[in-house]
């Protein structure tokens, strides 16, 4: 059993559930992001309205020179960081890159949000229970690329989203939240995918507060929230 270790370690201490968090004061979250940020974009916008209590996206890093995300994120006067993977001999060592552009924001909670690289051991070890993802599916059923496209090509009659604690393998950490949608007579990938990310916005942002208030407690596979 292992707590959701929150935000300040130094704080941590044992309780009849395990390691819980203690109340935050300092939460410096980095979204990472490849694309056009919607979900980054509803992580702003409840922290503009107050809703992730002291938490605070201080970072925004992509793998894309041109990702929306990075232009939403100075909007906002956030710090955007565009980290061209080009470079670097291997996928571990673009992570290493990554990690210490975490570590020198002091980074405590790393939220993916369309990220559309598959990330290292480099990075998950390094942030155990502290990277977050939404996918658009519900987990366990179809993880990877297209997911809303899959969903509708296996004939299913409720879709959703997840939000998972990252591990080694893909779409496949802890469960944290999911919400499902119908899947409606006529619909395609895009008026699916569109109902999909409605309530992708609305979970996202509830996992993130519900992890900065140190409401989390990681048992094995399952997420317990805890009050
Ligand atoms: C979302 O559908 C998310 O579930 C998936 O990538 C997409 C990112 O969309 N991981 P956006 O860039 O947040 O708009």
């Amino acid at each position: 059993m292992r707590g959701n270790p929150g935000w300040n370690m130094s704080e941590l201490r044992p309780d009849a559930l395990g390691y819980r968090a203690g109340r935050s004061t300092s939460a410096r979250v980095a979204v990472l992001a490849s694309g056009r940020g919607t979900n980054l974009q509803a992580l702003l916008d409840a922290e503009a309205s107050g809703s992730l209590g002291k938490t605070r996206i201080v970072l925004v890093l992509s793998d894309r020179p041109q990702a929306k995300a990075l232009e939403r994120a100075r909007q906002r006067g956030v710090e955007a960081v565009f980290l061209d993977p080009q470079p670097f001999p291997t996928r571990e060592a673009y992570d290493e890159a990554v990690l210490n552009a975490l570590r020198a924001r002091e980074i405590g909670l790393v939220a993916l949000a369309g990220f559309m690289r598959v990330l290292t051991p480099v990075l998950v070890r390094a942030f155990p229970d502290r990277i977050l993802n939404i996918h658009p599916a519900l987990l366990p059923s179809f993880p990877g690329l297209h997911a809303q496209r899959q969903a509708l090509e296996h004939g299913v009659k409720v879709a959703g989203c997840t939000v998972h604690f990252v591990d080694e393998q893909v779409d496949h950490g802890p469960i944290l939240l999911q919400a499902a949608v119908p899947v409606l007579e006529g619909d395609t990938e895009e008026t699916l995918s569109a109902r999909i990310l409605a309530e992708e916005h609305r979970i996202y942002p509830q996992a993130v507060r519900l992890f900065a208030e140190g409401k989390i407690v990681v048992e094995g596979r399952k997420v317990r929230i805890v009050p």
